[in-house]
């Protein structure tokens, strides 16, 4: 420890900042479209006003949905966004671009009402009250079965209704609608094959997560937009569409007492439940579209996009980024194991007809052969390149929070390999929970930590700073550090407040490995030292002494 604080004093330059950042919800420019591991806009912008002034270069290698970018623009920094993933890009870019808000409303409005006027009888259902037919707003299906629906009549208010003859036959209609459209080859859907590590259920390609009436609409919608002449139009309005594909899908599973679909994914995988929803896509199109404007107004006049590049490439090759131009890195690398991105944007990606390279994803994919090997080896060449375009004595800030610790060393070796030099790691909360973190409420990381590093050739060897350890093994070292702390906090300490401070003094002191030199599994080492247990009186479920 006395070695890094050493080189923490060395740093008088450095800015300091260590301090964990209350977590703000996304405003409407954030809302616009779906990405996963989106982090807060203010943790990200103090960041940035902390280590960077006015004019300078900030760097995102694996930007998503564009926080960074985003946000470095809004405080007038220049910007380099990269992401391999042709959704994040499209994302970023239309969350930025200019837009014509005339031509934009009036070309909605062409589309909705076009589409409004083809197809809005095949959402039509009677009044269970008073027989009048009514627009429904969602359905349940059990399977391949219509069975529940539910919508408001002007006269006798909302309703919920099984299925009825009338609904069965539209349904019928639906189908040969799309089967002659799709003989004929006029209607565009998707069928690409569903990746192994994000599938779920039997749905093997991307068209069966849809209705067939669902396809007849959004095929059409989607060929109406490809038509639309000015590019940032087009290109918006595509946003607007993709956004809602998740919603008008057999992922929104069905409630069969109120029929009412929730939106969004519930996991992240392709997986579809066998009592799902249907929404009327009409007006998931409309719902989105507004959304979509509102962020859009919110950016007016805010940001300069010229400031900004976006790169749709692999991040282990930044060859259009010069040696020593960027002023700082601001990033959230992939955690390995935690999100397929490449293969949930399929989702998207294939309505809009993006080529998707696959093979250069960072990610661990045992179904793809992607091993840690190729995980690690990967970062490596991704850090190296950071080191190549960072300026001398500038920062690389990022963020992690996989408990993996194969996962970590792989990273933190790549980093410091790279001649990175570790100045601290902040814990940082998180106000919105993310996809994974959502599922498994008992045991899982709430925050983040943030890793700050310096370039600094000055330094001249990064080994010369790591911690010396003493002869006690790791997990002699780790355990006895917890059992310190299980003392102060009375025996009971839960799994995230156990982490926010195993993770940074593992990482200082370079704890990774055992004995025979295996990278040590936390989980398992905490299992044989302590019980995980839930403690009624605290209401928690944590660590506590054997
Ligand atoms: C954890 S996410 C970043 C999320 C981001 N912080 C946000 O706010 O949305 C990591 C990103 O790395 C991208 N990625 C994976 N492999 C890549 C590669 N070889 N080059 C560049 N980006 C890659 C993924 O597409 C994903 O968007
Ligand atoms: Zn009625």
């Amino acid at each position: 420890m006395n070695l890094i604080n050493d080189l923490r004093s060395n740093l008088l330059y450095m800015p300091k900042f260590n301090k964990n950042i209350i977590a703000e919800t996304h405003p409407s420019h954030y809302m616009m479209h779906k990405y996963w591991g989106r982090k807060p806009h203010n943790v990200v912008r103090d960041y940035i006003l902390n280590f960077t002034k006015p004019g300078d270069t900030v760097l995102d290698p694996f930007m998503g949905s564009g926080v960074v970018v985003i946000e470095s623009l809004k405080s007038g920094r220049k910007t380099f966004g990269v992401d391999l993933n042709p959704m994040a890009c499209f994302i970023t870019e239309n969350t930025i671009s200019d837009i014509d808000f005339d031509d934009f409303d009036s070309s909605f409005q062409k589309i909705y009402q076009k589409n409004l006027e083809l197809f809005s009888y095949l959402y039509l259902t009677k009044c269970p009250s008073c027989g009048k037919e009514t627009l429904f707003e969602n359905s349940v299906w059990d399977g391949e079965d219509i069975v529940k629906l539910r919508g408001t009549c002007d006269s006798c208010g909302k309703f919920t209704k099984d299925a009825d003859n009338h609904d069965h036959k539209l349904i019928k209609e639906s189908q040969s609608i799309f089967n002659k459209l799709d003989k004929s080859k006029k209607l565009f859907y998707p069928k690409d094959e569903i990746l192994k590590f994000v599938k779920r259920n039997g749905k093997a390609n991307l068209n069966q997560f849809f209705t067939e009436r669902s396809l007849v609409v959004l095929g059409t919608i989607v060929q109406d937009i490809e038509k639309i002449k000015n590019k940032q139009t087009r290109n918006i309005l595509q946003m607007c569409f993709t956004s809602m594909l998740p919603n008008v899908s057999k992922m929104i599973p069905g409630d069969l007492d109120s029929v009412n679909g929730k939106s969004g994914w519930v996991i992240s995988k392709l997986w579809s439940p066998k009592v799902h929803t249907e929404k009327n896509p009409l007006n998931s199109f409309r719902e989105r579209f507004n959304k979509v404007r509102k962020g859009k107004q919110e950016l007016i006049g805010v940001l300069d996009n010229k400031k900004a590049q976006i790169l749709n490439i692999d991040a282990t090759n930044l060859k259009s980024i010069k040696n020593s131009s960027v002023d700082y890195i601001f990033t959230d690398p992939p955690y390995g194991d935690s999100i397929a991105y490449f293969g949930l944007s399929m989702f998207w990606n294939a309505w809009l007809k993006n080529k998707v390279n696959y093979d250069n994803e960072i990610i661990y994919d045992p179904c793809r052969n992607k091993k840690y090997e190729d995980y690690s080896s990967r970062m490596k060449k991704v850090f190296l390149e950071l080191y190549r375009v960072l300026k001398n004595k500038k920062y690389l800030s990022f963020t992690f929070h996989n408990r993996n610790l194969n996962i970590w060393k792989a990273v933190m070796d790549s980093v410091t390999d790279a001649g990175f030099h570790l100045i601290n790691v902040v814990y940082q909360e998180q106000a919105v929970a993310s996809g994974t973190q959502g599922i498994n409420k008992k045991n899982t990381l709430r925050g983040d930590f943030v890793y700050n590093f310096v370039k600094d050739k000055d330094i001249k060897s990064s080994n010369k700073y790591k911690v010396k350890q003493n002869d006690m093994e790791s997990e002699v070292i780790i355990i006895k550090k917890i059992n310190e702390w299980l003392k102060r906090a009375n025996g009971f300490i839960t799994s995230d407040a156990l982490y926010e401070k195993l993770i940074p003094f593992i990482v200082e002191n370079h704890l990774y490995s055992d004995n025979g030199n295996r990278v040590i599994n936390i989980e398992n080492l905490l299992r044989k030292h302590l019980d995980y247990n839930f403690v009624k009186s605290k209401n928690e479920y944590g660590w506590q002494n054997k």
